[in-house]
């Protein structure tokens, strides 16, 4: 077809106002913004969860296109937090206990692997270290951090145990204690959170966390649990479940635990998603509820998780019921929170900044915090999201 010029001139500038992946464009926008790259707004080294999740995100997208800006950006970011003699910098300590940080230990497996340098390894080597101490309820779970204690997080799992896992596969693959230790963060949580049927009409979802002690202000006096679903803590639990099942030896006992649970979670997590919009709520257990509203990061997180489960053949679909569920959320996830800029790049919206069980972790709680442009966390799971999307294309 051969265009007029004025109408060809249109279609190529129209075309080229943004790329046709979504992931591209996603991860392209984040970068023009500087976001995720070890260091915060004012400039600051700081030991960040949400730029380890999005590093993942950059790394398959350098596999996928061979883009070397992907890989430099990881690596900048990386050394914005670790000095050349291998010391990790930029607010962490290791005396404080927290789970979070371990998140951006994956990219430095990854530069290790990629490029050899010892610096990498020895920072990899101090998170590793940290979990030896790290203190545990009665049970075994690691604390979320030192300071909420007898405390296990959902969220916690995806911070620290994926490191632990790709640590254990890059070191000491046969280290069994290891593997053992990895599952048991993986059911201790599923069996304290789980909304079973000592609740009436019971999602068979999981609550945000629990304390072991049942001492916390929020926990139940029978099983110390807190009292809601939180869309992104459960996320944040279903990526670790498929991202934990890439890494474990099929042949230890853990893979079919941890397989176990995710075919049980998977409907249930079906189940959950708005009918009309095919999203999730932000508190997954009031749906409807005054104030209560759809929110972009958990929604974003089940994508890639059912998708990712389809993708490794973990789940069956044969009648495509789950490959159909998420690309419905996608669809709505496409069309109402992702904005474009005069400038070509993409803002996200509807991102919750932060679900603590620092409070009293009931649904007023969750539904006051405030929402925040470009997320990051939610930013990043997008980007995952759409990866594994436009692997069904391909
Ligand atoms: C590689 O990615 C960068 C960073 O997002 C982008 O600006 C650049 O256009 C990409 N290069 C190619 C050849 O696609
Ligand atoms: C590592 O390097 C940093 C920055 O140069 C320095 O402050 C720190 O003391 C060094 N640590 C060790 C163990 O050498
Ligand atoms: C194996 O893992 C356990 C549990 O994390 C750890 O205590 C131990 O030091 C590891 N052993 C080796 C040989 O690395
Ligand atoms: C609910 O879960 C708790 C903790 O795992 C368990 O003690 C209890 O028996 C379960 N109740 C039912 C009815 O499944
Ligand atoms: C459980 O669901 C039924 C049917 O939808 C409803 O009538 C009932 O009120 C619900 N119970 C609770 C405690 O939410």
């Amino acid at each position: 077809m051969i265009l007029p010029p004025l109408v060809a001139f249109l279609f190529v500038a129209l075309s080229s106002a943004r790329p046709a992946s979504y992931a591209i464009w996603a991860a392209d926008s984040a970068i023009a913004r500087r976001q995720g790259n070890g260091l915060d707004a004012n400039g600051n080294a700081i030991v960040s969860y949400e730029h380890g999740e999005f590093q993942l995100g950059l790394r398959q997208l350098f596999e996928r296109t061979g883009n070397q800006t992907y890989f430099d950006y990881i690596r900048a970011g990386v050394d914005n937090i670790v000095y050349n003699n291998g010391t990790v910098h930029g607010a962490y300590s290791v005396s404080e206990y927290v789970l979070d940080p371990l998140r951006t230990g994956p990219t430095m497996l990854y530069l290790f692997e990629q490029t050899s340098a010892q610096k990498y390894k020895a920072a990899a080597d101090i998170f590793r270290k940290q979990l030896d101490s790290h203190p545990r309820t009665g049970e075994g779970q690691f604390w979320h951090k030192l300071k909420y204690p007898n405390q296990g997080w959902l969220d916690g799992v995806y911070m620290g145990s994926i490191f632990y896992a790709d640590y254990t596969r890059t070191f000491e693959p046969t280290n069994l204690t290891a593997w053992d230790d990895i599952t048991l963060q993986f059911t201790l949580m599923y069996k304290n959170t789980v909304q079973n049927s000592t609740v009436a009409n019971s999602t068979g979802l999981l609550y945000h966390g629990y304390d072991y002690s049942h001492k916390t202000v929020w926990a139940s006096s029978d099983r110390g649990h807190s009292p809601e679903v939180w869309d992104r803590a459960l996320g944040w639990y279903s990526m670790a479940l498929v991202d934990a099942l890439e890494i474990l030896p099929q042949s230890h006992p853990g893979y079919q635990q941890i397989l176990d649970i995710l075919h049980t979670l998977v409907p249930k997590i079906i189940a959950a998603a708005d009918p009309t919009s095919g999203v999730w709520w932000l508190v997954i257990t009031q749906p409807n509820r005054d104030k209560n509203y759809f929110e972009s990061s958990g929604s974003s997180m089940f994508v890639y998780s059912l998708l990712k489960a389809v993708r490794l053949g973990l789940v069956e679909d044969d009648d495509g019921k789950i490959v159909a569920v998420a690309k419905k959320a996608y669809e709505y996830i496409t069309a109402n929170w992702v904005i474009t800029n005069a400038d070509g790049t993409m803002n996200w919206i509807n991102t919750v900044v932060v679900g603590s069980l620092d409070t009293t972790g009931d649904f007023n709680y969750y539904v006051s915090q405030s929402k925040n442009l470009n997320d990051l966390k939610g930013l990043a799971a997008f980007v995952l999201a759409s990866l594994e999307i436009e692997r069904l294309e391909a």
